[in-house]
């Protein structure tokens, strides 16, 4: 681990606060890799210096704060396009927002299957694991109880920080695209069969929107090496061929696998949060560390509350979301329920919470 910062001129664009930004790469070196896997990232714990100059037009003193790689050069993937008449351009999706309280009441959830789809679905969801595993290079003592895949958070020793961002980044790189394939068909199904959709297109819209938003995120903090990039590419053209034909041939299979996956992203996040808790992860519980400015916004991060965990927090509750719509969405009749999360219900009653119900709602229960 090495510290390292780089202070900009007062004055520097957008443009210039990039062009210094990747000038300063090289001088900003950092030590060898903690990992040693051929799924190579480049860490950088806080946002690049155009970010920063960008924001605030000012010296920030935090460049990069610390870096553990054998970084050349690292570039901001997603710059804020500023033009001559735009200040910014602000999420189409606000953030709906948590309690503190439904944060915490996350846990790690399995729903048992119950049909052959389920069961289908589930073991798929286990080979997906164990490639996901192999990719992160977990080691046996690294893994947890296999009895209890998706629940059980003791292991032996814990990940890296870098084996924890390539497993955030591969994840939330394949996770934008189901809620983007079954809103795309839903919405061409609505066209071509002239029926209404239910409010179902909406949501899984925005679910696929809320996963590229924590990509966006994890991708300010590190860059993929070539290898990561070809499998995300190879990963996403295989992903997005497959969801299409299953949402066709079954969408209340491929729910009920999208809700498996989010039991996987919850588990993550979950391990995450308990090993920065057990003092595991040090780069991530530093005081120098500095949530990107796209997290703050996107979750309204208050002052006092932007460390790693509080940002681990937000997106673990997201996926609780999505694993309690998806596994919901699954039980419904696919071509006349209404979609329960954006219902008005008759009586007063308030709409289900899906993050709070990890096995998703039976039908009976929200209709
Ligand atoms: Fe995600
Ligand atoms: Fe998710």
């Amino acid at each position: 681990m090495l510290s390292t910062r780089a202070h900009t001129a007062k004055f520097c664009s957008p443009k210039q606060a990039a062009q210094l930004s990747r000038a300063l790469a090289p001088l900003l070196s950092a030590s060898t890799s903690t990992l040693g896997k051929p799924v190579g990232i480049r860490l950088a714990f806080v946002p690049a210096v155009s970010q920063h100059c960008q924001r605030h037009n000012r010296s920030y003193g935090g460049a990069r704060a610390f870096s553990t790689t054998s970084v050349t050069r690292m570039r901001d993937f997603f710059p804020a396009k500023e033009t001559e008449n735009i200040r910014e351009t602000l999420p189409a999706w606000p953030h709906h927002g948590f309690t503190e309280a439904e944060m915490l009441a996350v846990v790690p959830a399995h729903r048992k299957p119950e049909t052959w789809g389920d069961y289908f679905a589930w073991k798929f969801m286990r080979v997906c694991r164990w490639g996901m595993d192999f990719c992160t290079g977990m080691r046996g003592e690294q893994k947890v109880d296999k009895r209890n895949p998706t629940t059980a958070t003791q292991s032996i020793k814990p990940l890296t920080e870098s084996q924890w961002m390539i497993r955030f980044l591969f994840l939330e790189s394949i996770a934008g695209v189901p809620g983007m394939v079954a809103g795309m068909l839903r919405h061409l199904h609505s066209l071509r069969r002239l029926k209404r959709d239910n409010g179902w297109i909406e949501t899984l819209l925005e679910e696929s929107y809320n996963e590229r938003m924590h990509l966006l995120t994890f991708m300010k903090m590190c860059e993929p090496g070539l290898f990561m990039k070809l499998m995300i590419l190879g990963a996403q053209g295989v992903y997005f061929n497959g969801l299409v034909l299953s949402y066709l041939i079954s969408p209340k299979i491929t729910h009920r696998f999208v809700g498996y996956l989010e039991e996987e992203a919850v588990h993550t996040y979950t391990m995450a949060i308990k090993q920065i808790d057990d003092g595991h992860l040090p780069k991530w519980s530093s005081s120098e560390f500095v949530v990107p400015d796209i997290a703050v916004k996107y979750w309204h991060m208050p002052e006092g509350k932007r460390t790693m965990r509080d940002l681990i927090m937000y997106i673990r509750a997201d996926e609780a979301c999505h694993r309690g719509v998806n596994h919901t969405l699954s039980n419904l009749d696919q071509k006349e329920d209404p979609n329960p999360f954006v219902s008005d219900y008759k009586g007063g009653r308030v709409p289900p919470r899906p993050a709070l119900k990890g096995e998703g709602y039976e039908r009976e229960e929200v209709l």
